[in-house]
């Protein structure tokens, strides 16, 4: 499998001030990262970063190969690279389909397709986005997605506010979405166990830090290594 998404020695802050530094990935089709660590770590500035809404204070992005120069989110965007926020960014007032309708590139799956992969969406078409439930929403916002053709899906806490029964039913179709669509997916996660379930590879930040990463079930068949990246290396002893 060859890689399509990498990141080398990326350092990512505001300003002068480093939030994550030093990190370092590569993501083959139908990969799942998935971003680990407490709040406050950086998950949402490095995603940020990879995304091109912030510029890097060190380190490349490679999409394809290609470097892509840091803060083209644009470019980023119309190469496949697909950010679906922690705040979701629905057009509220709209309805289920429009907010699909309105995202919608050729290279994309169409909204029948993604109605298919999502069949609760489907008999919520006309509804307004505002009106649906967050995990609704959260369905809405990964299928707004999709509707783009990404070739890297980046999400930030899917499961931000929803009640961890509607976690254990959403963190599976990125799953299916991966393996059906062929796109990378980076994932930022605080259900640690159900996000390790779904992913491929595994990257713990913690104050900044990369404090563990690789391979999902290395990491999954060991609590006691995430237990101590989370808590530190005095938790060791
Ligand atoms: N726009 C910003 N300007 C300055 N500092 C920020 C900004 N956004 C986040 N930070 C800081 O960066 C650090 C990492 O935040 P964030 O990336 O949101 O972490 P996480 O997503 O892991 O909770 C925090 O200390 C936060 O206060
Ligand atoms: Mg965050």
């Amino acid at each position: 499998m060859s890689v399509i998404f990498e990141c080398e020695h990326l350092t990512v802050g505001y300003g002068k001030v480093s939030v994550a530094r030093d990190v370092s990935l590569a993501l083959s089709e139908r990969e799942i990262l998935a971003v680990l660590g407490p709040n406050g770590a950086g998950k949402t500035s490095l995603i940020l970063t990879l995304a091109g809404l912030l510029v890097p204070m060190a380190g490349t992005i490679k999409l394809g190969g290609t470097v892509m120069k840091g803060g083209t989110a644009r470019r980023l965007n119309s190469e496949g690279v697909v950010l679906v926020p922690d705040s979701r960014a629905l057009f509220t007032a709209m309805s289920t389909r429009e907010n699909l309708q309105i995202a919608a590139k050729s290279k994309g799956m169409s909204v029948a397709e993604v109605f298919d992969t999502f069949p609760s969406l489907a008999t919520r078409a006309k509804i307004r986005a505002g009106m649906l439930s967050g995990g609704e929403q959260q369905m809405l916002a990964v299928a707004r997605a999709l509707v783009q053709g990404p070739k890297v899906l980046i999400v930030d806490e899917m499961s931000m506010g929803l009640a961890p029964i509607i976690v254990e039913q959403l963190m599976p179709k990125l799953r299916d979405v991966a393996d059906s669509t062929g796109a990378a997916v980076v994932l930022v996660e605080q259900h640690v166990q159900l996000a390790l379930e779904i992913a491929d590879q595994a990257l713990v930040l913690v104050h900044g830090e990369v404090a563990l990463q690789g391979p999902a079930a290395d990491i999954r068949a060991d609590p006691r290594r995430l237990e101590v990246a989370y808590l530190g290396a005095g938790a060791d002893g």
